[in-house]
């Protein structure tokens, strides 16, 4: 199976944990493999070569040598290249789904999704390639042209997680491409296959088009070296999406030598279903909210706030649909969850369950291993409080923690009161109660939504959260911004130099 998949990926050689170009040098020296695994059983799928100090060298060298040339092409013919790699990820959509679904444990339909979002990423960002907007502003000197104007600002380094392999890379590559930047991708140690994958795809359409290869990956041999990646000068930006401990971190390294960090951290997101809603909608958002990707993404839905009213009726349809929930193969298409990542996430699982029981919380459903060849997990459902410990962290495992409420003020309060801030939800059919939910004094998250679950965010949007998660924005609306650096011109085109704030100097 794995092989047919490498075979139509094109991908003959995993001796590439960085370019293909730089993997021929004769003086690059290998390290350890990286072995990656199928979740779902157990099995090491394939074993990839990791790259060392020299390597990482040599890819920020690269990189830059590419920025010089990439920088001066025109944004639409940039633009046109992403155009070509979309074309690509089109014609891959199924192969690479079926990658991601074994390199991850998430669903057919899921793994399919995640090549869509990088789909529609691309189809975005040839639109932005054109819309690079700078505003022009009045001077108030006479005969004088003030206007601002976006340049990109060289390497972009992009740390993504193992839940999201290549769609949060193409959110950010994407958007950094289009801008003129190059790119350097650190993958999750969990997913090398998938973005060796992306790697191969990139470089056959730069390849084909003339352009030079702006897109590197880095597979580095041990964190350490991570960290000198993130601590290098010649990269303004890092992009890092993962966990909060991680993320403060390459925060404090970037931060101490004045570089840019765009931080997309942990979620612990709550569905509020009030007294009006809809319970159809609220359930099913509910449901894909929460067991989604087995719990494990950064917008899954942690938290659930019912009013008293619907408590019991919605705890039960819960229970009935738990019961049905169909786990096992993810490539399988009848299935709807698959496995845990690995052993780490089966005891986070395992010791959320025992710390939340001790504090008196009641598991309603699930809470055990199955006993199944790879690593799953019964999806779980816990009645809780919010204050409690462990449920105000973000535990990477599909168990809903559920609470019930007397008034939406103190279930929104209830909602905020956690260090996180990426996703929220209201169901409601009270205008009144959706305009207070999105309000300033509402939800203080950076996502908030009404009548559509926490999570399968569109790309249009801007993507990210407040406090722990980060303050980072990625994919849609303006989030290009990041990848640029702004520059403010004012040009004097009469004969004489009037200066700002009517200040009188002269020099004879
Ligand atoms: C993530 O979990 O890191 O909104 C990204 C969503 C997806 C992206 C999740 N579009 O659930």
């Amino acid at each position: 199976m794995i092989q047919t998949i490498l075979e139509k990926l094109e991908i003959n050689d995993l001796n590439i944990g960085i370019n293909s170009a730089l993997s021929k040098q004769k003086d690059i020296l290998w390290h350890d493999v990286l072995p990656s695994f199928n979740p779902a059983t157990k099995e090491c799928i394939a074993n990839v070569r990791t790259a060392g100090q020299d390597a990482l060298q040599s890819v920020i060298q690269q990189s830059l040598t590419a920025f010089q040339h990439w920088r001066m092409i025109p944004g639409p013919k940039r633009g046109e290249c992403i155009r070509l790699i979309g074309e690509e990820l089109r014609k891959h959509k199924d192969s690479l789904g079926t990658l991601i679904s074994l390199e991850t444990g998430k669903i057919k339909s899921e793994g399919d999704g995640e090549v869509q979002e990088m789909i529609d990423m691309a189809d975005f960002t040839v639109g932005q390639s054109r819309m690079l907007y700078g505003k022009t502003m009045h001077s108030e000197r006479p005969h004088h042209r003030m206007y601002e104007q976006w340049h990109p600002l060289g390497p972009i380094g992009i740390i993504t997680a193992f839940n999201f392999p290549v769609a949060v890379w193409a959110w950010n590559a994407f958007i950094a491409a289009i801008c003129g930047n190059t790119v350097i991708w650190k993958p999750s140690s969990k997913t090398p296959l998938c973005a060796i994958a992306v790697q191969k795809i990139c470089e056959r359409v730069m390849q084909k088009a003339g352009y030079p290869n702006i897109f590197s990956l880095f597979v580095p041999k041990d964190d350490a070296l991570v960290m000198a990646f993130v601590a290098d000068q010649r990269i303004p930006l890092i992009s890092f999406t993962g966990s909060v401990s991680i993320g403060r971190k390459v925060n404090a390294i970037v931060t101490q030598r004045l570089g840019k960090t765009l931080l997309e951290l942990s979620g612990n997101n709550a569905i509020i279903v009030d007294e009006t809603a809809n319970l159809s909608l609220a359930l099913r958002a509910i449901v894909f909210g929460a067991i989604g990707t087995a719990g494990q993404r950064c917008t899954t839905t942690r938290r659930l706030f019912i009013h008293y009213t619907q408590y019991d009726e919605l705890t039960t349809q819960l229970v009935r649909i738990y019961k049905h929930i169909r786990i096992g193969d993810p490539l399988d298409i009848n299935t709807m969850m698959g496995p845990l990542i690995d052993e780490t996430a089966i005891n986070n699982y395992l010791s959320a369950l025992d710390a939340v029981q001790q504090v008196g919380g009641k598991i309603i459903y699930g809470g055990k291993l199955l006993s199944k060849k790879g690593y799953f997990v019964e999806p779980t459902l816990v009645k809780a409080k919010n204050h409690w410990d462990i449920v105000q962290q973000e535990t990477f495992a599909p168990i809903l923690y559920l609470i019930p409420y007397r008034h939406l003020e103190q279930a929104i309060y209830q909602q905020n009161a956690v260090p996180q801030g990426l996703s929220s939800a209201l169901f409601t059919q009270n205008l009144l109660h959706a305009e207070q939910f999105l309000a300033a004094t509402g939800s203080d998250c950076g996502i908030a939504n009404i009548n559509i679950g926490t999570s399968g965010a569109e790309i249009g949007g801007a993507f990210g959260g407040e406090k722990e998660t980060g303050g980072g924005r990625e994919a849609g609306s303006d989030s290009w911004k990041a990848y640029m650096r702004r520059q403010t011109n004012t040009i004097n085109w009469g004969d004489s130099l009037p200066l700002a704030q009517g200040i009188q100097f002269q020099i004879d």
